[in-house]
């Protein structure tokens, strides 16, 4: 009997959640609901001093044509508004939000913190059409590091589409843009000093179409040239303009492997030193850089200094995934440096590689991500591991004490089917199926004991470009699969799977207000 009473209440305890007006992605830490509401229109001032003027101004904007008008940005008290303050004594991504009859009060621990207040507002708001519920909410992140990377070199996404990204990462409260710059089928940034890297390296004669099979016989090309790189007056833009988001933007240049873009511009830096082209196909080529000759650390670090006057971020991420061994092997330099260097074999050379990669940031006080191959033949344990092959390469790497960014790929890679019927659904996309409920999945501190759990230090969505030749494309892969991360890097000790699919449904209206497209059909999946 006092079972069935308890499950009772379990029950409406249950309905209760589900049906309370305020619903937020990620899930704040705590929420209570009061009695009547405020409401924002266009005569509603925001009271922000000094730093706060920016988030105030882009909620502002963001709000504008639910407030039929942009509210005004003041900087003296007022009544019957949303007043924004500081109080460090809160996490400096935290805040509380207060809403009543009065106005609307939101305190963070820092600018960020009244920002993602901000972000919880405007979903409020889109939620109520203006009318903000009274509630006190408090909230903060579970991990520092939330991350998103974008692909833009299998195909060049232009700047306007980066900062869409961008702004819809600030939605979902995520801090790290991770920009994907150099590949194998387009170098995208310009170094001042290697001008061919963009002349030849950005450019490739065309493009396999469709899914690429295993067998090269089927393969078809498009024969339409493809290119496009950033300028630097442009990644100025992007980080200054990620940065008012509280978005660090960090830049991968991807080595020794992924490194065709290069090599066809400049061929004296691979192991055979000519015969080199951007790549037209998709997959992992042989051909990288060579590590037996000083040249190519000079073009390295050459590159990275250029890379450290556009990036102020505290990491720079060195790739370091998927570099075949076979050109080394056959190279008489390559062998020579293993000799000299008394390296046992290639893997050790690469580890070689990236330590002298790493010996360069470190002088230059800047510190290295790498791919989770860079653990392969020793990395120092101020490397920062990517584990994206699998979470126990991060698990490991954490044990030991590395700090890591979990993105393993069956639950991080958003380039994966959303639904197991593809064809059905989606166009040409990556067949492999990561599902919202696998997204969401993810526990990062899995088999970790809480004293390591402090070197996972967040976790990553990424967007590989294979088949996302544009931003339409890319919106329904993203959407609402970063909503699922973001719940995990933000809320992580208090996910519930069936909680935040109540709330999705409210969040996809903020996805509709943006006019982001989004994958609806995961809805008739997962409900
Ligand atoms: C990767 O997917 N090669 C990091
Ligand atoms: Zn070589």
């Amino acid at each position: 009997m006092k079972r069935k009473i308890f499950l009772t209440l379990a029950a409406l305890c249950c309905v209760a959640a589900t049906f309370a007006e305020v619903h937020i992605i990620p899930r704040p830490a705590s929420v209570k609901e009061g009695k009547g509401a405020f409401t924002l229109t266009a005569r509603t001032p925001i009271v922000a001093a000094g730093e706060l003027q920016n988030p105030a101004r882009l909620f502002a904007q963001a709000a504008a044509r639910l407030t039929k008008g942009e509210m005004p940005v003041v900087a003296t008290p007022a009544k019957q508004a949303v007043t924004l303050a500081v109080d460090p004594a809160l996490a400096s991504e935290g805040y509380t939000l207060s809403a009543g009859k009065a106005g609307v009060r939101i305190v963070g621990g820092s600018a960020q913190g009244v920002f993602y207040g901000l972000q919880s507002l405007l979903q409020l708001a889109v939620n109520g059409q203006g009318r903000i519920p009274a509630v006190e909410i408090e909230d903060q992140p579970c991990m520092g590091y939330r991350g998103a990377m974008m692909d833009v070199c299998r195909y060049y996404h232009p700047v306007e589409d980066v900062k869409r990204f961008i702004d819809i990462m600030a939605l979902h409260k995520l801090n790290r843009f991770h920009w994907h710059l150099s590949e194998d089928q387009g170098w995208r940034i310009e170094i001042k000093k290697y001008p061919k890297l963009t002349e030849i390296g950005s450019q490739r004669k065309e493009t396999i179409i469709g899914l690429q099979s295993r067998d090269q016989s089927t393969w078809k090309f498009d024969g339409k040239p493809h290119g496009g790189y950033y300028t630097q007056d442009q990644i100025r833009e992007i980080v200054a303009y990620a940065a008012e988001r509280y978005i660090e933007v960090i830049p991968e240049i991807d080595m020794p492997g992924h490194m065709l873009g290069a090599l066809a511009a400049y061929p004296e830096l691979g192991c055979r030193g000519e015969g080199y082209e951007v790549w037209t196909r998709w997959g992992i080529s042989d051909d990288v850089l060579c590590a037996g000759q000083e040249k190519t650390f000079e073009f390295v670090e050459n590159v990275l200094a250029e890379v450290l006057e556009l990036f102020p971020s505290k990491y720079i991420h060195i790739g370091g995934d998927e570099c075949p061994k076979a050109r080394w092997k056959e190279c008489p330099r390559c062998q020579k440096r293993m000799a000299e260097e008394g390296l046992k074999n290639e893997k050790e050379l690469q580890s070689y590689f990236m330590h002298r990669v790493q010996n360069y940031l470190s002088a230059h006080g800047r510190e290295i991500i790498g791919w989770d191959e860079i653990l392969e033949g020793g990395i120092s344990k101020s490397a920062t591991i990517m584990a994206w092959r699998d979470q126990n390469y991060g698990t490991e790497a954490a044990r030991k004490g590395n700090r890591v960014i979990m993105t393993p790929k069956w639950n991080c890679y958003f380039d994966y089917s959303q639904t197991a019927d593809p064809e059905k659904y989606e166009t040409v996309c990556n067949k492999r199926y990561l599902p919202l409920r696998q997204v969401y999945r993810l526990e990062p501190y899995d088999r970790l004991r809480p004293e390591e759990w402090a070197n996972v230090i967040g976790v990553q969505c990424n967007v590989w470009c294979e088949y996302i030749p544009n931003f339409d494309n890319m919106q329904p892969k993203i959407l609402p699969r970063m909503a699922a991360l973001a719940e995990t890097g933000w809320a992580l000790d208090r996910k519930d799977y069936n909680d935040f699919l109540v709330r999705l449904k409210d969040f996809v209206r903020t996805y509709d207000y943006f006019g982001y497209k989004y994958a609806d059909y995961v809805f008739r999946n997962i409900l």
